[in-house]
């Protein structure tokens, strides 16, 4: 998730329970496009040995097969496509959600890839830009190439993040397409996940939102399917991310740390505290003194 999924944050993921996969925010790809340092640094400093793909977002097939066989020289899982995103000034340079109005650009960049680069290629999208019955040609282009997995949103690029999500989407996808099929999209804990994955026939599930506001919701997965007691965390092991998330945004001034830090904790207020109390006190907190006083006077109590 840009700005969000950092390397220290899938450092925090690590240790409070993996995921099978993690996928690095979306590069943009573009004539002169470069992998960036700090993406180096991110798939270099991997501690453990968790999967992670990289994920393009671009138009024009041959800057795709440019910066993709650059990253063949890493230790990545598979390069991903981003079809899906529905951001407006996105769309409006016709990449990410806005390709899934041209099909064929989309079948040559998968195409040019698949044929010139010695990764695998998975793709994440929506189940159409207007509707989902544009699900079936989605579906009809990706089963022409061999990817290596589909992650797959169910809402279309109209609906942002407000439709609700359908997740018939995910067994339409798995009926046509030979690959792994991951349902994605507002699932908010780990009996929603078995729950999603039994009754689609999905291959997985990917956690975008509620692994920010709940990082040991991957832990939790496994324990329910393990049948292990699950998890629940205490007000100090929320206290421990806090400081966790504190600890990697401290070489910033302390107004840029304080809302980069709000990316995290409000979603974490919001999850913890359903009255909005502790949420709306986290949003006006414009020190770090303050929003450690603010965390510690709310978990202390929990
Ligand atoms: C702040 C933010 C940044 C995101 N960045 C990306 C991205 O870089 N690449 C991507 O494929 N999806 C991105 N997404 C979409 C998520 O991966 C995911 O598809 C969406 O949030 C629905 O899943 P969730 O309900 O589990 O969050 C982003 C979403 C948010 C809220």
């Amino acid at each position: 998730m840009r700005g969000v999924t950092t390397r220290h944050f899938f450092d925090i993921i690590d240790d409070y329970g993996r995921p099978d996969e993690y996928i690095f925010e979306f590069l943009r790809v573009h004539e002169t496009a470069a992998i960036p340092d700090s993406l180096v640094d991110a798939i270099e400093s991997r501690k453990i040995d968790t999967a992670a793909s990289v994920q393009l977002l671009g138009r024009e097939p041959k800057h795709f097969v440019k910066i993709a066989k650059l990253f063949q020289k890493y230790k990545i899982k598979a390069i991903n496509l981003n079809f899906g995103c529905p951001m407006p000034k996105i769309n409006k340079k016709g990449v990410g959600g806005a390709l899934l109005k041209e099909l064929e650009i989309i079948d040559e960049i998968i195409s040019r890839l698949c044929e010139s680069v010695d990764l695998p290629i998975s793709v994440k999208t929506r189940t159409g830009y207007e509707h989902s019955s544009e699900l079936d040609r989605i579906l009809d282009v990706l089963s022409r190439h061999r990817i290596s997995a589909l992650y797959l949103h169910g809402r279309t690029v109209r609906g942002l993040y407000s439709e609700p999500v359908n997740f018939e989407c995910i067994t339409t996808a798995k009926r046509v397409l030979r690959c792994p099929v991951i349902a994605n999209g507002d699932i908010r804990s780990a009996s929603e996940a078995t729950w999603i994955i039994e009754s689609t026939g999905a291959d997985g599930v990917m956690i975008g939102r509620m692994a920010v506001a709940n990082p040991w919701i991957f832990r939790q997965i496994n324990e329910l399917y393990e049948q292990k007691r699950i998890f629940a965390p205490s007000g100090v092991d929320y206290m421990n991310y806090v400081e966790r998330l504190k600890s990697f945004n401290s070489s910033y001034s302390e107004s840029h740390s304080v809302s980069a830090m709000k990316k995290y904790v409000v979603p974490l207020a919001d999850f913890v505290d359903a009255s909005g109390d502790f949420s709306s006190k986290i949003r006006r907190v414009t020190t770090l003194t303050c929003f450690g006083d603010t965390c510690e006077k709310f978990f202390a109590n929990l």
